[in-house]
């Protein structure tokens, strides 16, 4: 099994992520978050959330995935701009990309296929009862549709002044042809985009600071240096709107793929909806008298993308196991070494053993008592070095084990996840000392080390 296969078993195992409609045999190119996914999404969405409010003069907007479609004729997406040229193998009749095939053969079954042919990606849908062209409109195919079309109700309702920028996370739809690896390419996925309203002559610029704050954001969650490059998109492949685009590239196990893409969309996207609409989308300055369309600059990262990222760069597998045994063992331990702020589960509580009824409440007790501070979960089933394992296996930080001690002197033991050294510390202590570790604060410090 290859780790993308490994990754897929772990994550279904696991309760990360499900394939959708699997009862009825699937549904291409689309999943879903079992419980513990669910926590990892939302732990990269706050991340994102966090990094990027802590600059100034940024707005955050919910706006609806249906729109007129109108939108989707002035921003480009029903035109050429949003099209992937398809083949049909006239043997299997299996559609690929064009880019996908060599010397003109299936890469399935070695057929011949079709001419290329334009394919539109946006998801059609109808609004109302009848399924004619009026009621005809799309899935959203980007988030940021909905900010351009409300920048002049976000600008006069908070008066701001360029530059500043308007955050945006959720749902996109893309009807892609060929959707594979994995999460990598779904049909339905999350994007968290952030646009940046400023004047043109500061656009380059603020290009130059947004990529490197994005860039800075992967590594600071743990990316390693030499898992993430930066690509300058030569204006042969850059996408309708843009005038210059970097991808920011992480080195899957099947290659190097774009995560996020950072654009300078120049005033392709106001100046458009401003024909399209009739409205003036141009932006007066007060102080210098001038009218005109600000340029924006574009963060755009897929939330599956560089959670699929995050994933590939937590696991790990060591042979033979980490815990010392008195014999070898030819067992593969699963770690998934998720950096604090994204580890889906912080701390997981464990008697000692099952069958002692006191242990098993006090326990309970302490895992009531974490709850509501911190993701949890309690275990009470299999040998104590086994849950420790399965928390290892999910990127559990710190296990919390009450044992016989615990009865007498109200202590409990810490094993911390990648070290998997232990502290005792009181009970009363317990909240405080587990945000210390999650703050990054020196675990042995924190208590008495267990010999
Ligand atoms: N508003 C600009 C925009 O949408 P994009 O490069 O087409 O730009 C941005 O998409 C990001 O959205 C990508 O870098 C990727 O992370 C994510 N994304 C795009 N298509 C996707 C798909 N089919 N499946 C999963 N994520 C996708």
């Amino acid at each position: 099994m290859d780790k993308t296969q490994k990754i897929i078993s772990l994550c279904k195992r696991r309760g990360f992520i499900f394939p959708s409609s699997e009862i009825y045999g699937g549904f291409g190119g689309v999943y879903d978050f079992g419980p513990l996914g669910v926590e990892l999404k939302k732990n990269i969405k706050n991340a994102w959330l966090r990094a990027m409010t802590a600059e100034e003069n940024i707005v955050p907007l919910d706006s609806a995935i249906l729109m007129n479609s109108k939108v989707w004729q002035a921003s480009g997406h029903l035109t050429a701009g949003f099209s992937d040229e398809l083949v049909e193998c006239k043997s299997c009749h299996k559609r690929f990309k064009l880019d996908e095939i060599k010397r003109n053969k299936c890469p399935e079954c070695g057929g011949l296929v079709t001419k290329p042919r334009k394919f539109n990606l946006m998801m059609k849908t109808f609004i109302g009862p009848v399924e004619n062209e009026t009621t005809t409109t799309y899935l959203r195919a980007e988030t940021c549709q909905g900010i351009f079309v409300n920048f002049l109700n976000i600008l006069n309702s908070m008066r701001l002044k360029i530059p500043f920028g308007v955050i945006q996370i959720g749902k996109s739809f893309r009807n892609e042809v060929n959707p594979k690896n994995f999460i990598f390419r779904t049909r339905e996925f999350e994007q968290m985009e952030m646009e940046w309203f400023c004047s043109p002559k500061e656009a380059n610029r603020f290009f130059d600071f947004w990529a490197e704050k994005r860039i800075k954001w992967y590594f600071d969650l743990g990316i390693k240096k030499e898992n993430l490059r930066v690509r300058e998109v030569p204006e042969e492949e850059r996408a309708h709107y843009a005038q210059r685009q970097i991808d920011i590239e992480y080195h899957f196990p099947f290659g190097w793929k774009e995560i996020e893409g950072i654009h300078n969309r120049g005033d392709f996207d106001l100046s458009n909806h401003t024909k399209h609409s009739g409205e003036d989308l141009k932006y007066f300055d007060e102080e210098t008298k001038d009218k005109y369309f600000p340029y924006i600059i574009e963060t755009s990262a897929g939330v599956e993308r560089s959670l699929f990222a995050f994933l590939c760069e937590a696991y790990q597998e060591i042979k033979g196991g980490r815990t010392k045994t008195t014999k070898p063992t030819k067992e593969v331990e699963i770690l998934l070494k998720f950096h604090k702020t994204l580890a889906p589960i912080k701390v997981a509580v464990l008697p000692l053993v099952r069958n002692k009824p006191e242990l098993a409440k006090r326990a309970k007790e302490v895992y009531q008592m974490l709850k509501p501070n911190f993701t949890c979960q309690y275990d009470e089933l299999g040998s104590i070095g086994r849950r420790y394992r399965r928390g290892d296996e999910v990127g559990v930080i710190a296990s919390v084990t009450c044992d016989f001690q615990t009865l007498e002197d109200n202590t409990v033991t810490i094993r911390e996840r990648d070290s998997m050294k232990q502290i005792r510390v009181e009970i009363s202590k317990l909240k405080e000392v587990i945000q210390k570790i999650l703050a990054g604060e020196e675990f042995l410090k924190l208590g008495k080390i267990v010999k």
